[in-house]
């Protein structure tokens, strides 16, 4: 929280430089790590993710000259975004203009009037790096026009505004995931989200003696490039294949009934997301119970899957895994998987609390080694989500 209050002093004094007085509201919305529940979430199937304690922040006030415009400014960007409220919103540039003109778009869809505004954005999550980047400055544009609205959406409506956002601003075919969790994570907490019922449970992560590392391998990923529309689409065939509604509707023995029904490379991507559903709901047991090198089991599993089957990672994401598996659990490791979309970003390792430093250390220097690429490697405890700071 501490991190959090210091971040909202630094944006309120970046607000105070550009617009000249101190903002009204200020609101943040955390990106996320998944620990396990890989490319399920579009297939109705259960995701275990965590916010981190990384952030998108906004801070804001009405306009001096009361216009019906919003102008946003960001600490990271050297454009303005300006959104005339005057007009139907639509996508334009800056592109990343994109993710807060869908919300105030979806706020606009449901009557709810934001009003002119004045916006300074700045954000800790690295961008590009699959911990959702995009979905907290949606959820945090969102939380933001909340507390100016004074209109409360219901959590799981607000999620879903915000998906749509990323759906028709941005032109990613995303999951419920990211956006559920920044906005709904658990400070101490994973979150098991089933994505058929959008039902939510929380999983306590409080143990001291593990932690989970995040290895950023600094390989950019995009989502929009088009194979995740593509996965998207595998699975679709693969459902239809097998004559039921999704793949969640499915297990491994249906699944290997039906092969003959499909082409291989789809079987290959339906046995990924019906593996990883149930690693998912195995490795939520396994975290009641603490048992920390099951949970380490499932993550490598889910790795090999996505790898192999479902054909997301890429050379430097097995290379952390590697890795990780080469320092084992002596060394302190139990675990480790890419984590997000994939083609790039970063992995996630469950390890020993009491060895962070060392196994830091020698991840940073063989993957140096490896691939000649420096990676940055950060630990996090599960955050609460998103959250209005002033106003
Ligand atoms: C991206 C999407 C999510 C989810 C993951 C893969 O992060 O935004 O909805 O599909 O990829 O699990």
């Amino acid at each position: 929280m501490k991190k959090l209050q210091d971040l909202a002093s630094f944006v309120a004094a970046e607000f105070q430089k550009s617009y000249g007085r101190p903002p009204r509201w200020i609101a943040a919305a955390p990106g996320r790590v998944n620990v396990i529940g890989e490319h399920t979430d579009y297939n109705d199937g259960f995701v275990l993710p965590m916010a981190i304690e990384f952030y998108s922040v906004m801070a804001a006030d009405r306009p001096v000259d009361g216009r019906e415009v919003i102008t946003l400014r960001s600490t990271l960007e050297p454009e303005v975004a300006t959104i005339d409220l005057s007009r139907p919103v639509v996508p334009g540039v800056p592109k990343w203009g994109n993710y807060p003109r869908g919300v105030v778009a979806g706020f606009l869809a449901r009557g709810i009037q934001p009003g002119g505004l004045e916006v300074l954005l700045h954000s800790t999550v690295p961008l590009g790096s699959g911990l959702s980047s995009s979905a907290a400055l949606e959820v945090c544009t969102a939380t933001l026009l909340e507390a100016v609205t004074g209109s409360t959406l219901d959590p799981v409506e607000k999620a879903l505004l915000c998906q749509k956002a990323e759906h028709d601003f941005a032109g990613v075919p995303c999951g419920i995931m990211d956006q559920f969790i920044s906005a709904l994570g658990r400070e101490g907490h994973l979150l098991l989200l089933d994505c058929r019922t959008r039902k939510t449970e929380i999983v306590p992560l409080q143990d001291p003696s593990v932690a989970l590392l995040i290895i950023n391998t600094n390989v950019k990923h995009e989502l929009s490039g088009g194979e995740y529309a593509e996965r998207r689409a595998q699975c679709e065939e693969a459902a239809r294949n097998l004559g039921v509604k999704s793949l969640r509707d499915v297990n491994v023995e249906q699944l290997e009934k039906g092969k003959s029904k499909m082409r291989d490379l789809v079987y290959r991507r339906a046995r990924h997301v019906i593996g990883e559903i149930s690693r998912t709901v195995s490795a939520v047991g396994s975290v009641r119970q603490s048992d920390w090198p099951a949970v380490g089991r499932l993550m490598y599993a889910s790795h090999v899957a996505l790898r192999d089957d479902y054909e997301v990672s890429c050379p430097e994401l097995d290379a952390v895994v590697k890795i990780a598996e080469s320092i084992g659990e002596q060394g302190g490791v139990y675990g480790c998987r890419m984590t997000g979309g994939g083609f790039g970003g970063c992995c996630v390792a469950l390890v020993k609390a009491s060895s962070v430093d060392g196994i830091t250390k020698k991840i940073a220097s063989d993957y140096k080694v490896r691939t000649g690429i420096t990676a940055t490697i950060f630990s996090s405890r599960p955050a609460a989500g998103a959250t209005v700071l002033r106003g």
